[in-house]
């Protein structure tokens, strides 16, 4: 499949926002993605810094520049498709009718599918609050003064509010964001990915909230260096649990506002019993299923399966175990999980294990496929997310001795 995004709206309407969502989204589904930012090739072709002047429509230089800049940039990504299938995304403010037109066009002659996005948004205090966030640390704005910086942003979108011409029905396939998240509205959307990604843009919106994610306690058979199955805490595990509660509300203001989700295996539920908060359990959230190695020690698995223990470290993503699972599996089953993730607005703690906090964490880290299966996730250690505009700020706490296999 070959899908091209565009992205269409004025400055500082969360454009780039949706669009490093979508590609982090789609790229952890395992599609080939690529972004496209026309504002990057200004800056790389025109240098950073140009004043708000450069955008105004009645200036036939700046005009003529911009265009070519986008056309550049388009060119290079109908050439991305050239080398196979994939969904890439063209990030720019696509204002025009004509502009649009002409976009389609290209896709179509190319023999790609296209998808517009367009985000609308008139409330003052959101705008204000994304040129703050994201603009005045710009390489457009490096070393102005914060205010004047704003101010000249705010001339910059008056310009191209003077040219914009919103999405029409006779436009094409396309999603209409009105207030991040206020209204959605899909217009000609058909297909697979398309519908997904209608359902995964209903579910963004831009409130901070911290995310944090912990294994359960070291469990019975952490001691002994065996997976799977369902075993208990172990003392050091309870002791653990018992951490769990005082971290968590020293963070948050009222009980009621925290969401806990763990796993139906016990220990992450028994991790979960002293939090004094409820707690939901999710199947999807299960440790990754090891088939015919469940409840043996990992020198037991190399004894009894040593071919499959060498297909596993050649790669360990794509790996299924015998009458079990893959990593791929798992990042599989757990996407209704990231999209409620995503839709949540309080704090929400997720007690799982360890595959599962691995493939939960990539997404959130922007991390490649590839290193889901060996990224870092130690026991007794809380890993806590505070997603914003364009990623995550990520800190650890490690509340208890980590024994690890
Ligand atoms: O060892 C604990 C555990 O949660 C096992 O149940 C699971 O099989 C394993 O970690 C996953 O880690 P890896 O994929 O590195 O073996």
């Amino acid at each position: 499949m070959k899908l091209a995004i565009a992205m269409v709206g004025l400055p500082a309407r969360g454009k780039t926002f949706v669009a490093r969502r979508i590609a982090r989204y789609l790229a952890w589904l395992g599609h080939r993605t690529a972004t496209f930012n026309v504002g990057d090739y200004r800056r790389e072709r025109l240098g950073a810094g140009q004043p708000a002047a450069f955008f105004d429509p009645a200036n036939v230089e700046g005009t003529a520049a911009r265009q070519k800049v986008a056309m550049h940039a388009l060119d290079e990504m109908i050439a991305w498709f050239e080398h196979g299938a994939g969904i890439a995304i063209y990030d720019a403010t696509n204002s025009t009718r004509a502009r649009r037109a002409q976009v389609s066009r290209r896709f179509k002659e190319a023999g790609i599918d296209l998808l517009f996005i367009e985000s609308l948004c008139d409330d003052a205090s959101i705008i204000e609050r994304n040129v703050r966030e994201t603009k005045i640390s710009s390489p457009d704005y490096a070393g102005v003064d914060p205010e004047h910086a704003v101010r000249d942003f705010l001339a910059r979108i008056a310009f191209y509010t003077r040219s914009y011409e919103p999405m029409t029905e006779d436009e094409g396939s396309f999603v209409r964001l009105v207030d991040v998240g206020r209204q959605v509205i899909a217009n000609r959307v058909d297909g697979y990915v398309p519908a997904k990604l209608v359902s995964f843009l209903l579910n963004l919106h831009i409130q901070h909230r911290p995310i944090w994610f912990s294994r359960h306690g070291e469990s019975l058979y952490n001691r002994e260096n065996r997976v799977g199955g369902d075993p208990a805490l172990s003392p050091r595990g309870l002791d653990y649990a018992g951490r769990l509660a005082p971290f968590l509300h020293s963070w948050a203001r009222s009980e009621d506002e925290i969401v806990v989700w763990t796993s139906t295996l016990q220990r992450t539920r028994q991790t979960a019993s002293l939090l004094g908060v409820p707690s939901t359990p999710w199947k999807a959230l299960d440790e990754i299923d090891v088939g015919v190695c469940d409840s043996l020690t990992y020198s037991e698995v190399e004894a009894s399966f040593p071919d499959e223990v060498a297909a596993r470290r050649v790669d360990k993503l794509r790996y299924r175990y015998p009458r079990g699972e893959s990593y791929e599996d798992v990042i599989s089953r757990l996407e209704p999980v990231l999209v409620e993730l995503e839709r949540e607005r309080r704090p929400t703690f997720v007690i799982a294990h360890q595959a599962v906090i691995r493939a939960l964490l990539a997404y959130f880290t922007d991390k490649p496929r590839e290193e889901v299966p060996h990224l870092p996730v130690p026991l007794h250690t809380v890993i806590e997310l505070v997603p914003h505009a364009y990623g995550c700020t990520e800190r650890r706490v490690v509340l208890g001795p980590g024994t690890d296999p």
